[in-house]
C-alpha cells in the first residue's frame, strides 16, 4: 500500500488537541481511499525548550528532511518562553530551510457559518511569500539600554524570489476565476515595492489571460471588507501577507476556519501544512478550540502528496458538518464533537 510518511508537530496549546483531530480525520479519509499514513510525532514546543533548552533538537531540520510533509498545530507560549525564541527556534527556521516560499491560505466563507460582513460570498486564495521580504532578518540592535539606542531590521526582496513567488500566483490565478491582485505598497516604499510592481507587470506579460491589479496594503484591507466578492486570488509580501490573512480568518468568520500551506513547489524538501491560528492559550485546556482550521490544512497536505480524491472528501465533510450548524459559532461546540461529525461525515 502506498504510504506517506508525516512529521507530526503537534507544538503548544491548542496546536495539540487541534492535531489530533485532524489526523483523526486525515488517517479516515486514507483508509477510504487506500493508501496509508504514518506519523512521527515529534515533541518539540516550548515545553521541550523548558526541559533541553532549545524548541527542536540540533539535528531536527536534518530529521525533517526525510519526511514527505509536515503537519504542524501551533508554536507558543509566551508565559513562559518569548515569542521571538520559541517562533524564531522552530516555525521559521522550518520554513526557511526548507524553501517553503509559498503559503497558500485559502479564505472560504463555509456554509452555515456566519461571518461578520454582510456578503454571502467570499471565497479568495492569499498568496503569502514566505521566506524573504521583511521577515529576511537582516537588522541588528547597537547600545542597547543607552538612549543612542539604534535597531534596524532590513526588508529584503531578491529577483528571483519575488519573481517565483508572482509566478506561482499568476498560475493559480489562472486555474481558478483568472483575476490576481498583487499587493503593494510603492506610493511610499520607493525601492522595494516599486521594484515589486516592476516584476509584477513582467511576469504579467507571460500570463495575458489573467487580469492583474496593483492595490496598496491599505486599500487592500479596506477592499476586502468593502467589496470582497470582487477579489479572486491575492499576492503580498511576507509581512502584508501575514497581516491581510488574519483580516481574511477574520471575513471567513474566525481564526478557527484559517488553514494554511506551507508549499516548497519544486519539491526539494519536504512541505509544512498549519492552521493560520495560534497555540490560542487562553481557551487552551477548556475542550472549545475548533478543529476545522487544522483538518482543512491536512487535506491541503493530502492535495500536495497526490491524494486529490481523498482531500475532496475532507472538504465535503467539513462543508457538510458546518451546513449542519456544527461548529459555525467560537467557543459552542467542543473540538470532540465537531471532529466526531466530520469523522462521520466521511462514511
Ligand atoms: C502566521 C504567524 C507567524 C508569522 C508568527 C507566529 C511568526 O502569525 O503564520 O501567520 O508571522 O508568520
Ligand atoms: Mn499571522
Amino acid at each position: 500500500m502506498k504510504t506517506h510518511r508525516i512529521a507530526v508537530i503537534p507544538g503548544d496549546g491548542i496546536g495539540r488537541p487541534v492535531t489530533e483531530a485532524a489526523w483523526a480525520v486525515l488517517e479516515k479519509a486514507a483508509r477510504g481511499a487506500g493508501f496509508a499514513l504514518q506519523a512521527d510525532i515529534l515533541p518539540w514546543s516550548c515545553a521541550h525548550y523548558l526541559d533541553t533548552g532549545a524548541m527542536m533538537p540540533a539535528d531536527g531540520l536534518r530529521h525533517l528532511a526525510g519526511f514527505d510533509a509536515i503537519l504542524l498545530g501551533a508554536v507558543g507560549w509566551p508565559a513562559t518562553v518569548p515569542d521571538a525564541v520559541s517562533l524564531h527556534g522552530l516555525l521559521l527556521p522550518i520554513r526557511k530551510a526548507f524553501s517553503q516560499y509559498a503559503n497558500l491560505r485559502p479564505h472560504r466563507l463555509l456554509p452555515g457559518v456566519e461571518g461578520p460582513l454582510r456578503t454571502a460570498v467570499f471565497d479568495i486564495l492569499c498568496i503569502r511569500e514566505n521566506t524573504e521580504g521583511e521577515y529576511s532578518g537582516a537588522g541588528g540592535r547597537v547600545h542597547q539600554g543607552q538612549p543612542e539606542e539604534v535597531a534596524v531590521e532590513t526588508a529584503i526582496f531578491t529577483r528571483s524570489g519575488v519573481e517565483r513567488i508572482l509566478r506561482l500566483a499568476f498560475s493559480q490565478a489562472r486555474a481558478r476565476r483568472g483575476r490576481l491582485t498583487s499587493v503593494t505598497k510603492s506610493n511610499a516604499q520607493r525601492f522595494t515595492m516599486v521594484f515589486w510592481d516592476e516584476m509584477t507587470r513582467r511576469v504579467a506579460a507571460d500570463f495575458p489571460d489573467v487580469e492583474v491589479t496593483l492595490t496598496h496594503v491599505d486599500a487592500m484591507a479596506a477592499k476586502m471588507v468593502m467589496a470582497p466578492d470582487s477579489l479572486d486570488v491575492v499576492v503580498a509580501s511576507n509581512l502584508f501577507g501575514d497581516i491581510l490573512t488574519d483580516l481574511g480568518a477574520a471575513i471567513q468568520g474566525g481564526l478557527g476556519y484559517a488553514a494554511s500551506a506551507n508549499l516548497n513547489p519544486d519539491r526539494t524538501g519536504p512541505s509544512m501544512f498549519e492552521p493560520v491560528h495560534g497555540s490560542a492559550p487562553d481557551i487552551a485546556d477548556k475542550g472549545i478550540a475548533n478543529p476545522i482550521a487544522a483538518i482543512w490544512s491536512g487535506a491541503l497536505m493530502l492535495e500536495h502528496l497526490g491524494e486529490g480524491a481523498a482531500a475532496a472528501r475532507i472538504h465535503a465533510a467539513i462543508a457538510a458538518t458546518t451546513a449542519r450548524g456544527i461548529g459555525t459559532r467560537p467557543g459552542r461546540d467542543r473540538t470532540e464533537a465537531i471532529t466526531a461529525a466530520i469523522l462521520s461525515a466521511l462514511d
